[in-house]
């Protein structure tokens, strides 16, 4: 029996990271799984390993509300009604708070805020229809503590964990849970691509900090996105966990 049996799980950025793993996991767990992701080959290729009857990816960017119900739609054809839902596909961003620009701006919250909701209005009905369903919403240590160099991201993923506890409450009469999972550093492309932007010690300053003196793998991330995901999380909703090895446990000194 797996903690997933019978469900058909929906993930955003599923092509590679916390998202790939999340995947992976919710397949190991039986349930059904598609994923949307801009990287089409990555996508096919991740599938295409999985065993193709019970993973479904279909390309598309998540800031679409057209791209989310094509994919979606394709997915609600081969599996059902999605049952759960992870919005994890996610940005980073190093603005200057006065050199951005607007565009700029509404980029990072189009991937990083309003992704989520379109892609809940696009799969509430079904689980509305079924009085069952749980929604896990990536957010981000960032939402409680930040980093210098990283505006505005903490801001999105604030709003993220604020859209969580919004939604949480407009369809728990419905018996839909609504969580926000915040990882800490993860061993991903994201992560190389912070430190690549830094001088090379900031990584070991960092291990150190931790106090666990290393940062998570995207399983272990995937681990806790499931638990929400599943039954056993049943009376969790409303909430942000965080998964960070301890780091925010600290200050300074
Ligand atoms: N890695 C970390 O340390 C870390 C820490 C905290 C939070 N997070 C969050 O976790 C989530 C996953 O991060 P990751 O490290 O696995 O990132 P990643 O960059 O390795 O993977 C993200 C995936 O999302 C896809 N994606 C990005 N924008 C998209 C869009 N507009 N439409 C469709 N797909 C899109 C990418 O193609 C990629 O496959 C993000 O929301 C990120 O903010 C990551």
């Amino acid at each position: 029996m797996g903690r997933l049996d019978g469900q058909h799980v929906f993930v955003t950025g599923g092509s590679r990271g916390i998202g790939a793993a999340t995947v992976e996991k919710a397949l190991e767990e039986g349930a059904r799984v598609s994923f949307i992701d801009l990287e089409a080959a990555a996508g096919a290729k991740l599938a295409a390993g999985l065993g193709i009857d019970r993973c479904h990816f279909g390309q598309g960017n998540v800031t679409s509300a057209d791209d989310i119900a094509r994919v979606a739609t394709a997915a609600v054809a081969r599996f059902g009604p999605v049952t759960g839902l992870v919005n994890n596909a996610g940005r980073n961003s190093y603005a200057d708070p006065v050199g951005m620009t607007e565009a700029e701006w509404d980029d990072v919250f189009a991937v990083d805020l309003k992704a989520a909701w379109l892609a809940a209005r696009a799969v509430l009905p079904g689980m509305i229809a079924a009085k069952a369903g749980s929604i896990v919403n990536i957010a981000s240590v960032h939402a409680d503590m930040t980093y210098p160099g990283f505006f505005p991201y903490a801001a999105a993923k604030s709003g993220l964990v604020g859209l969580t506890r919004s939604l949480a409450l407009e369809v728990g009469p419905h018996q839909i849970r609504v969580n926000a999972l915040s990882p800490g550093y993860t061993e991903t492309a994201l992560v190389k691509e912070f430190f690549d932007q830094h001088e090379p010690e900031l990584r070991e300053k960092v291990l150190e900090t931790h106090p666990m003196r290393r940062i998570a793998t995207p399983r272990e991330i995937a681990n806790c996105i499931v638990f929400l995901l599943s039954d056993e999380a049943s009376f969790v909703t409303g909430a942000n966990w965080k998964a960070d090895g301890g780091l925010t446990a600290r200050f300074a000194g």
